[in-house]
């Protein structure tokens, strides 16, 4: 088993990581291997409406991808699409702000965090996002919402001013648009600014807004 784990701390490693500028090999190795450690180790442990391991990885790619280093979470529950973020941002010399209004699940995911070691790229807050959001300065150059769905449409126009451009706006649990969701699709497309994608691999359904240059 022990083995196995390492065959895939290499593929991985090799497949997604760099060493970032300025880092040393050694410090990223050890974070890489300490993360997917124990991304491997609760894969089938998360039961707190947390996203599945493919769509933490699509966020993932989205912000190597783009080099994003500015990104907020609204929702974070026990803080598995966190980790990856943060991962990522670790990469990208970034910061995460995530927002969770549940103290049990908030503490949860700051242990997590730490389990990670991913701790110093996070900043974990408990509270209502509907004012935390409003209060926050960015900006941002990626968002990625998964707390009440009612209320996307709302998060959007308080942090559209915030989103940097070439800036990401994602945004899960949207393959069935209805209701909140739908109010929200519905409006971010109105936006000449920001194109729109649903990434169909998600089981779930992610959208992908880029804002324009
Ligand atoms: C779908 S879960 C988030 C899952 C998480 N992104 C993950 O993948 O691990 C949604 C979370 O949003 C939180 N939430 C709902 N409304 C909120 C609000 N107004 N402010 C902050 N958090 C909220 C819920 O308590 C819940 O833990």
């Amino acid at each position: 088993m022990k083995k196995l784990v390492s065959i895939v701390h290499v593929l991985f490693i090799l497949g997604v990581t760099g060493p970032r500028e300025g880092h040393s090999q050694s410090i990223e190795t050890e974070l890489d291997a300490r993360v997917m450690d124990f991304l491997q180790s609760q894969r089938q442990n998360w039961r707190d409406w947390n996203v599945s391991y493919d769509d933490g990885r699509l966020l993932y790619d989205i912000i190597i991808k783009n080099g994003y280093t500015r990104a907020l979470e609204i929702g974070t529950s026990t803080g598995h699409s966190s980790i990856w973020i943060a991962w990522a941002l670790s990469k990208t010399g970034g910061r995460l702000i995530t927002l969770e209004i549940n103290a049990d699940r908030h503490a949860r995911a700051v242990e997590n965090f730490r389990l990670a070691g991913l701790s110093d790229y996070i900043d974990a807050q408990l509270g209502d996002a509907h004012q935390i959001v409003k209060r926050l300065p960015g900006p941002f150059d990626f968002v990625f919402s998964d707390a009440d769905k009612a209320w996307y449409k709302q998060y959007f126009i308080d942090l559209y001013p915030k989103l940097q451009p070439g800036g990401c706006f994602t945004a899960h649990n949207v393959r069935n648009a209805y209701g909140g969701i739908k109010d929200f699709l519905d409006y971010i497309r109105e936006q000449s600014d920001m194109q729109t994608t649903i990434d169909k691999t998600s089981r779930s359904g992610i959208s992908i807004s880029y804002k324009k240059q």
